[in-house]
């Protein structure tokens, strides 16, 4: 079974998805890290992030991996490479949605991606998992809350990690970056028709993954 976790940044993408995953001993594809990583390599080599032409060669040529990593968040390798803590610094995340609006980019991702996910159950979570990617995964869930709850979240999830970012300044960058993933001619973030919203601002964690559990078990049963 395939389910595509797609919505704005910091709905909880990644942390229903790593949960979900746990809970049924399935695969968990972050293709978010494919994009930064992408952009970091990019960043490193002095390639301009509008420049579609050698980031699309880049990206064709990119070993990127996975490996399973500590509470199911998984580590990122390029080539041999790990690159998990950088492919979230902020200059990696300044960047990533420009480099991720180029649709040489985008076409050398959509072969890697289909194939990480050849092996089966997966839980595959990003922008347009459920309408490019995988249109026809069984499950399709659409995870969105409010600006000022995702970039509440954001910020602490930095502020764990040392780096203090003020809640003014977060809502703005949260919400120039679901105004250019939104935007962009190719594959922006949408709800598939067929997805099933869920809206995790006033809910809990657990909350919401009972919710997609309860989504995925329904499917399970038809
Ligand atoms: O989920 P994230 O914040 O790690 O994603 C980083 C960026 O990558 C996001 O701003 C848009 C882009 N992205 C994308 O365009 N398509 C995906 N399937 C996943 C991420």
């Amino acid at each position: 079974m395939i389910v595509a976790i797609d919505g704005p940044a910091g709905a909880g993408k990644s942390t229903i998805s790593r949960m979900i995953a746990d809970r049924y001993g399935w695969t968990y594809l972050d293709t978010g890290a494919i994009y930064r990583t992408v952009t970091l390599l990019a960043l490193e080599q002095g390639i301009s992030p509008g420049d579609g032409g050698e980031l699309g060669r880049l990206a064709r040529n990119a070993e990127i991996g996975f490996q399973p990593g500590p509470e199911g968040a998984p580590r990122v390798f390029a080539g041999c490479r790990e690159v998990t803590a950088a492919i979230r610094s902020l200059e990696v995340t300044g960047n990533v949605s420009e480099v991720s609006a180029q649709r040489q980019v985008r076409e050398a991702l959509l072969e890697k991606q289909r194939q990480c996910a050849a092996a089966g159950n997966v839980v595959v979570d990003g922008r347009d998992i459920g309408t490019v990617v995988f249109p026809n995964a069984e499950v399709k869930i659409f995870l969105t809350a409010s600006v000022g709850e995702r970039a509440r979240r954001r910020r602490l999830e930095l502020d764990g990690k040392g780096v203090h970012v003020d809640q003014e300044q977060m809502e703005k960058d949260i919400a120039a970056r679901d105004d250019y993933d939104s935007g962009r001619e190719v594959a922006p973030l949408k709800a598939a028709g067929d997805a099933v919203m869920v809206d995790t601002t006033s809910l809990t964690i657990e909350q919401v993954v009972n919710r997609v559990a309860e989504i995925i078990d329904r499917e399970q049963e038809t």
